[in-house]
């Protein structure tokens, strides 16, 4: 439960404690919440809207830890504080009592990031917009959707169904995910094949801007020319420039009909000319196309994500490829698809061995559940370093052969505590999940992992992050997608906007 109590003026600013370096935490010196710190936001905030073991709020540390702690259980922070506003207005003064104290801020949203991004690295606050959950307009006509940062994606989706509209994005993470939180890390998901990248959707923000102002820029203009387009800074900046508290975005109207398929192949050699021949028949149909190797398919199976298809539909099956398509005329788009598994099926030198057509809605989301279970799985196996990269298509395998290869010869796999090496992803945009699942996370295993993994990307002219981000995680890795000219532009922007360098420090830049 959370703790109440009056708010006292604050005594002093004068004697901060300043937080000390750690060799192995990012450099950045901020000062700690102390007493008069939660006095002050209890003036801004109710006490039911605040966590603080300190007084006069005085909660117990268990219940900050899960704000504390990220999805993966990887990343563990110190907060003392956690405050859930629920206005722009509330967050900003926050934001300015923590401006002119020197007091680091991480935004936060369904912690569902994968890089570390969203919790503290030492004992900074932890700004949740969990309460900022209202839908503030819908305009059934243009589609555009005007919604608080802290809206879960699928409620989001949930709202438009009866409109008949869909969010442009879609992702596992998607029950506890928010849209600030997609916009912050500008998530890709499963959609991203047919509607694009958020950097196109998202037509408006509001942001809190780590001196306290309000940047409003809430557009629900499709069109927009005027002078440089800020709030393209703040898509994907991973909280670092501000605190995103609304965004406008242009949804889809709902297709008329889905179906989906998956298709067993017996090399992964075929991928590449499935994509192809998929593309050419199902044309403008075609609204997803995922990659599941074998072991990424038999972890999903093995931790009950989707059904499993039949024995024989999955024997001699080297990976798996999920086709969606979404158009707007059911007996059209099932001929299509109907058309692309014959032709596939009676090829002479056939891409396939078999395929797997829903034959209902319910069939249809247990196809999907297989491949959007599968980070759900892993984390039931064991403890996974992911890498989520984009690299040629023709590469994916080689990689994950690669790399699983370098931890054999490193002594980490499977005696060495290394499980398995997958690889799943959306082939359609060219991003590789490489997953390693071991017992645990040891400094060997991520010694043998990096910079090899980095470089290996690198060779490929690839991008460390496709689209999870850099958050904590990847800093060290910036340079291999960057270059110093990029980073060296990169700071200049942080410290435009985050001069004291309070937002969410230690995360994205190096
Ligand atoms: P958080 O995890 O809370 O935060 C992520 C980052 O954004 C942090 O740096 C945080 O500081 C910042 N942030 C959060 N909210 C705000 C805000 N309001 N203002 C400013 N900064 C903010 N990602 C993909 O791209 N594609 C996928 O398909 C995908 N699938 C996933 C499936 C699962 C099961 C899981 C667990 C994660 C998946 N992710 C995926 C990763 C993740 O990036 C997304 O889940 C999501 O976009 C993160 O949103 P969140 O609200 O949980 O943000
Ligand atoms: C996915 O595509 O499933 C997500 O990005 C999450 C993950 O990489 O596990
Ligand atoms: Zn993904």
């Amino acid at each position: 439960m959370l703790s109440r109590h009056l708010a006292r003026r604050i005594a002093s600013r004068s004697t901060p404690r300043v937080v000390r370096l750690s060799h192995s935490l990012p450099d950045f010196q901020l000062n700690s919440v102390n007493e008069q710190d939660v006095e002050h936001f209890s003036k801004i905030l109710p006490k039911t809207s605040i966590l603080s073991t300190l007084a006069p709020i005085s909660t117990e540390s268990s219940e900050l830890e899960p704000y504390n702690t990220d999805w993966m259980n990887k990343y563990h922070g110190k907060s003392n504080t956690v405050m859930r506003p629920r206005t722009t207005q509330e967050v900003s003064e926050i934001v300015k009592w923590c401006h002119e104290r020197r007091i680091g801020v991480v935004p936060q949203g369904g912690n569902t990031g994968l890089v570390g991004g969203g919790v503290p690295v030492r004992d900074e606050v932890v700004l949740n917009l969990g309460s900022m959950n209202k839908i503030r307009s819908f305009d059934p006509v243009s589609g555009i959707l005007v919604a608080d940062a802290g809206c879960i994606l699928e409620s989001l989706s949930e709202y438009l169904a009866p409109q008949n509209h869909i969010m442009p994005l879609d992702l596992g993470a998607k029950g506890s995910c928010h849209i600030g939180g997609n916009v912050a890390t500008n998530a890709g998901g499963l959609r991203l094949l047919r509607y694009g990248s958020l950097h196109g959707s998202v037509l408006g923000l509001e942001v809190v801007l780590p001196d306290g102002t309000i940047l409003d820029q809430l557009s629900v203009l499709r069109k927009d020319n005027t002078g440089y387009d800020l709030k393209q800074l703040f898509i994907g900046s991973e909280g670092t420039l501000g605190i995103i508290t609304g965004v406008s975005i242009l949804t889809a109207p709902a297709p008329n009909s889905s179906n989906n398929v998956i298709l067993a192949l017996p090399s992964f050699d075929n991928v590449k000319p499935l994509f192809k021949e998929a593309k050419r028949q199902l044309s403008e149909i075609m609204s997803a196309f995922e990659f599941i190797d074998r072991t990424a398919y038999d972890l999903a199976v093995k931790h009950g994500q989707g059904r499993a298809l039949n024995e024989g539909d999955v024997e001699g099956a080297e990976c798996f490829v999920l086709v969606e398509t979404s158009g707007g005329n059911r007996e059209h788009d099932e001929a299509k698809l109907n058309g692309l598994l014959e032709s596939l099926l009676e090829a002479d030198q056939p891409l396939i061995n078999t395929g797997v057509l829903s034959q209902s809605p319910a069939q249809f989301s247990q196809l999907w559940a297989i491949r959007e279970g599968i980070t759900e799985a892993v984390s039931k196996e064991g403890k996974a370093y992911k890498y989520d990269i984009s690299i040629p298509l023709g590469s994916f395998k080689e990689v994950v052969d690669t790399t699983r290869e370098h931890l054999r010869s490193k002594g980490v796999l499977h005696d060495g505590a290394v499980k398995h090496v997958i690889g799943y992803g959306h082939v359609g945009d060219g991003n590789l999940h490489l997953n390693i699942v071991a017992e645990a996370y040891t400094q060997e295993i991520e010694d043998a992992l990096e910079p090899f993994v980095y470089e290996l990307v690198a060779k490929y002219k690839g991008s460390v992050s496709a689209e999870h981000g850099i958050g904590l995680m990847k800093t060290h890795a910036l340079h291999y997608s960057k270059n110093a000219t990029s980073i060296d532009l990169m700071r200049r922007i942080k410290s435009l906007f985050d001069p004291h360098g309070i937002m969410n420090p230690g995360k994205v830049l190096p």
